[in-house]
This record gives structure tokens, C-alpha cells and sequence, in this order.
């Protein structure tokens, strides 16, 4: 059989076209390494969210050097937390889970997307090189309002980075003559012990003291307050620690009053 030379031309020409798209497909497949989506972040039961210790208390935690995980739970029509912070150059594992019916986290403007699942958790990794702000979105219609359904992704200067947190707890009345405590709390959410200086300044006096607090935990810090210094009246006070501030008013009453705090 004699096959015409364009008809070879033409023969040869397809097959490289062929061969040319299977070979497209495939560096777009594994070549430029992007992971698929997959069920690594396995299953979890939608009604004990709660119970979940990652999804319990969720947010962003310090993995180790540059490496974060941010665990959000998805329901209609918000992501909890809604808003998170990462530091720039991080790579952030994100671990996301629905409470209802099927979302999305999708990072707009890059490629971080993925469907959120009842009773799967999704799991991806992304990279924040650059300062700024992320807005997400979900993209899986999911009810009346799922156009409102939106979050935000932080990212900030490495040196302005901080998952230190402090909350105090103090009486707000205490009888002239007795002691009485301000409690501060201090969490550290990075994966080493901080050791910071907890300052409380009442009046003019300051207490200041060392406290170590673990990786991924938290230590009260007790400030003996002594009434009679102070006498009666209201007293502002304010407790420091690594630059994060609170404070309240304390009030200290006539033993005999034992009243409103008037003095
Ligand atoms: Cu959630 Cu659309």
C-alpha cells in the first residue's frame, strides 16, 4: 500500500501533537509540585467539633521554625475565627472542617482552595511570602446567605508577629486592711517557653516579676496587692507583659462600710 507523503506528513505531525499533550498533562500534573487535595487530613465526627482538640479552640499555632497550622471551622455562614494572623515568609498548614453542609476556604487571588466537607477535614499548605492582606470566601453555594460568607488571612511583618496572650482577673472590691490578688494569665501559643517580665503598676507602686511560661500553655502570675498601702478609694491599675496591656479599677472600702466603695 502506497500512503501518500503529506498523508505521512500530516500521520507524523498528530502523533507529536499527541505525544506533546500527554507530556503537557503530565509536568502539569507533578512538575511545577502542586499537591492535590487528598484525605490526609482525615475524618471527624461533625457533631464533636467541640470536642476536637484541634478544632476545640481553633486558630493559628506554631508548628516550629517558619511552619504555622491554622484549623478553622466552617458553618453558614462564617469561618471560625474569621480572621487570622500568620507572620510573613511562613508556610501555614491550613486544617479545615465543616459544622453543616458543603463550604469552601478559598484564598482569593492564589491558588489555596478547597471544599470544606462535613466529616472531612480538609488539609493544605501554603506559603505567605509578602506582607498583606487575604480575603477568603466560600464558593460552594451553602444557603441564603452564602455570598455574605467571608474571611480574612493577616499577614504581617515577622518582627510584628505575636501569639502571646494576656488576660487578667482581680476582684473589683477589696476592704482596706485585707490582701488582696490581681491574677495575670499569660499564654504562649509558639512552640518554645517565653520568658517574659509581668509588670503591674497601682498608683505609683510597681511589681514586677518573672515568669516562665510553656510551649503551647499558660501561666497565672499572682500580684499580691496590699489594701492598707493603698488606702480607700479607686485605684487604676494596669498589668504589662511583652508589650500587651490590661487593666481595670480597684476599689477599696472602709472595713466598716463593707458599701459601695465610696471614700
Ligand atoms: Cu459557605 Cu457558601
Amino acid at each position: 500500500m502506497n500512503i501518500h507523503t503529506y498523508e505521512k506528513a500530516w500521520l507524523a505531525v498528530a502523533m507529536v501533537l499527541i505525544v506533546g499533550f500527554i507530556a503537557t498533562i503530565t509536568y502539569g500534573a507533578v512538575g511545577p509540585g502542586i499537591a492535590m487535595i487528598d484525605d490526609d487530613g482525615g475524618t471527624i465526627d461533625p457533631d464533636k467539633i467541640n470536642d476536637d482538640e484541634r478544632f476545640s479552640d481553633p486558630g493559628v499555632t506554631h508548628v516550629g521554625g517558619n511552619e504555622y497550622e491554622a484549623s478553622i471551622v466552617a458553618q453558614a455562614w462564617s469561618y471560625t475565627p474569621g480572621e487570622i494572623t500568620v507572620p510573613a515568609n511562613s508556610k501555614v498548614t491550613f486544617y479545615v472542617t465543616s459544622r453543616d453542609v458543603t463550604h469552601s476556604y478559598t484564598v482569593v487571588g492564589t491558588n489555596v482552595n478547597t471544599m470544606v466537607v462535613p466529616g472531612q477535614v480538609s488539609q493544605m499548605t501554603a506559603e505567605f511570602n509578602e506582607t498583606g492582606e487575604y480575603g477568603v470566601l466560600c464558593n460552594e453555594y451553602c444557603g441564603q446567605y452564602h455570598h455574605t460568607m467571608e474571611g480574612k488571612i493577616n499577614v504581617v511583618p515577622e518582627d510584628e508577629f505575636d501569639l502571646t496572650e494576656l488576660s487578667t482577673d482581680a476582684p473589683d472590691e477589696a476592704q482596706v486592711g485585707n490582701q488582696t490578688t490581681i491574677n495575670a494569665t499569660v499564654s504562649n501559643g509558639m512552640n518554645y517557653d517565653l520568658e517574659p517580665t509581668a509588670t503591674l503598676e497601682i498608683d505609683d507602686q510597681t511589681i514586677e516579676q518573672d515568669v516562665t511560661v510553656p510551649a503551647h500553655g499558660s501561666e497565672t502570675v499572682e500580684f499580691a496587692v496590699d489594701t492598707t498601702d493603698l488606702g480607700t478609694g479607686d485605684h487604676d491599675w494596669t498589668v504589662t507583659v511583652d508589650g500587651h496591656e490590661d487593666g481595670d479599677t480597684l476599689t477599696v472600702t472602709n472595713a466598716t462600710e463593707g458599701g459601695d466603695g465610696d471614700a
